[in-house]
């Protein structure tokens, strides 16, 4: 395909702009440029076609099942499109002062109000933008309170799990805090032995996903609890697989003291790619002081921001947060209502029946129930024929269907991690078996096939080293002399 610059042709345009009558700018002679941009010329025409012709290379949970273990890729209602675009939101200025902003502050409170009754906790932050800031956030609220305590020096150790998701370490380190690991036991559980031996008076908190990034829900989570508050430790919540417990359990009834959401996840929101995303926080009373400034709070019968927070670790991103996140994740609670409870019984039993119909055909690490996502292993197709669950993720490609997560989380060989959500109906569920089944038969009797997808897609295999370590971003104008 070729690029914008190369369909380019000198003078052709897409649009007029209006005619400009006031008087021209002086600029000084330093700043202005000696010669014109080099901008890509075409007629609406062919601009519409060359953006419909990418559009058309890329794959969406619009164009077909997206069953990306631990991203949560569901559908996203279109009505929370038009809600989001409603003039009162869309246009509201960052910096309205708070009576002009009465509507937008009450959607954020009452989006605080109902994150706080998801996770069992009181007090909520909305400014964290993604999954990860709520992370870093979290572990900056930990800090606070035991400098409070004047324990800062002293509790300088976070322990995270050997199945956590990359961004737990990265931000135990960018917080400042020593990172320590514990085993997974032979169920999927946290291994307690591990555990007890390395909690100590320098353990600030336990970071865990539950249900882990195995899809499996910590059978010993009272337990663990118990081990890091006696020690007088705090528990983060990663909210990244929420999507697996709304309104069935709360992670601070499970013990857990702080908590983020990943808004883009479990609420819906078109994401991906980079973006748009949320993250808020929810605390325990006594982590509550140190929470991001400003808080939105409710003042009589109106609603404000609160600056005056002594203790807060300050603000963690600009303006209020990522509104527009905020107004479709409202939209998609409002219109679930109380059958939030049912979005996540679905969701689970969805996994359930992927996985009751392919344990047969691929390796099952831990023989349980999953949650809302389950971790299957390549390993016997490696074994036995030589293909890798990259051969199956690029497999899957030439039957419209983006793979699951491979290679994570690291302690299972082979790993495929796979979550349907509970937008798939059965009939797209029963394809994926189909092809998942077809593709381990491929791999025992043309095992070709399965090493060299994908076949149908715009681009075969990359080389994935080389694209993540030299990419191309930039188009090379030196390089080209005649634009086709
Ligand atoms: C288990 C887990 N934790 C944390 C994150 C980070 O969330 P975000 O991508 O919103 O930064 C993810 C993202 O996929 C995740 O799966």
């Amino acid at each position: 395909m070729k690029l914008i610059y190369e369909r380019s042709q000198a003078g052709r345009r897409a649009g007029r702009l209006p005619h400009y009558d006031l008087p021209k700018p002086e600029l000084p002679e330093h700043l202005r440029r000696a010669a014109p941009p080099r901008l890509p010329e075409l007629a609406e025409p062919e601009l519409v076609r060359h953006f419909t012709a990418l559009s058309d290379r890329n794959f969406g949970i619009d164009t077909g099942l997206y069953p990306l273990g631990s991203c949560t890729m569901k559908h996203n209602p279109r009505v929370n499109e038009r809600v989001v675009a409603l003039p009162g939101f869309r246009d509201l200025h960052p910096y309205q002062e708070d009576e002009g902003a009465q509507g937008a502050l009450e959607l954020m409170w009452n989006l605080q109000e109902i994150l706080a009754e998801v996770a069992g906790l009181p007090a909520v932050s909305l400014q964290p933008a993604a999954g990860s800031q709520g992370e870093l956030t979290g572990l900056m609220l930990m800090r606070a309170y035991f400098e409070d305590r004047g324990e800062g020096d002293r509790r300088d150790t976070i322990i995270t799990a050997d199945t956590a998701h990359g961004t737990n370490p990265a931000s135990v380190t960018m917080a400042g805090f020593k990172l320590e690991k514990v085993e997974t036991d032979a169920r999927g559980n946290l291994d307690l032995a591990d555990l007890r031996a390395k909690v100590s008076e320098r353990t600030a908190g336990l970071m865990l996903t539950n249900p882990s990034t195995l899809g499996l829900f910590d059978e010993g989570i009272v337990e663990v609890a118990r081990i890091f508050h006696d020690a007088g430790a705090l528990l983060y919540y990663d909210g990244a697989n929420l999507n697996a417990v709304c309104g069935i359990s709360r992670p601070g009834d499970m013990g857990f003291d702080i908590v983020h959401y990943n808004l883009h996840k479990t609420f819906s929101q078109p994401h991906g790619g980079g973006g748009p995303g949320g993250g808020p926080v929810a605390v325990r009373d006594i982590v509550e002081p140190f929470l991001p400034s400003p808080t939105v709070v409710r003042d009589g019968d109106g609603f404000r921001l609160d600056h005056d927070r002594p203790k807060s670790i300050g603000r963690v991103r600009g303006f209020g947060g990522p509104f527009g996140v905020f107004v479709r994740s409202y939209a998609f609670i409002r219109a679930y209502g109380p059958g939030l409870k049912e979005m996540s019984e679905t969701a689970v039993l969805n996994a359930n029946y992927l996985l009751a119909q392919l344990k047969d055909t691929y390796e099952l690490p831990y023989e349980r129930h999953c949650m809302h996502e389950f971790v299957l292993s390549a390993r016997s197709l490696k074994r036995d024929h030589g293909i890798t669950a990259l051969d199956v993720a690029k497999r899957l490609m030439d039957f419209d269907i983006h793979p699951p997560t491979v290679y994570f989380p690291l302690v299972v060989p082979e790993a495929l991690m796979i979550e349907p959500t509970e937008t798939e109906p059965k009939e797209r569920l029963d394809e994926f078996v189909e092809v998942m089944q077809r593709i381990a038969r491929e791999a025992a009797e043309s095992p070709e096939v399965v090493k060299e997808a994908p076949h149908h897609r715009p681009v075969r295999r990359l080389d994935e080293v080389r694209a993540a370590k030299n990419p191309v971003v930039k188009y090379g104008f030196e390089e080209v002399t005649t634009p086709a």
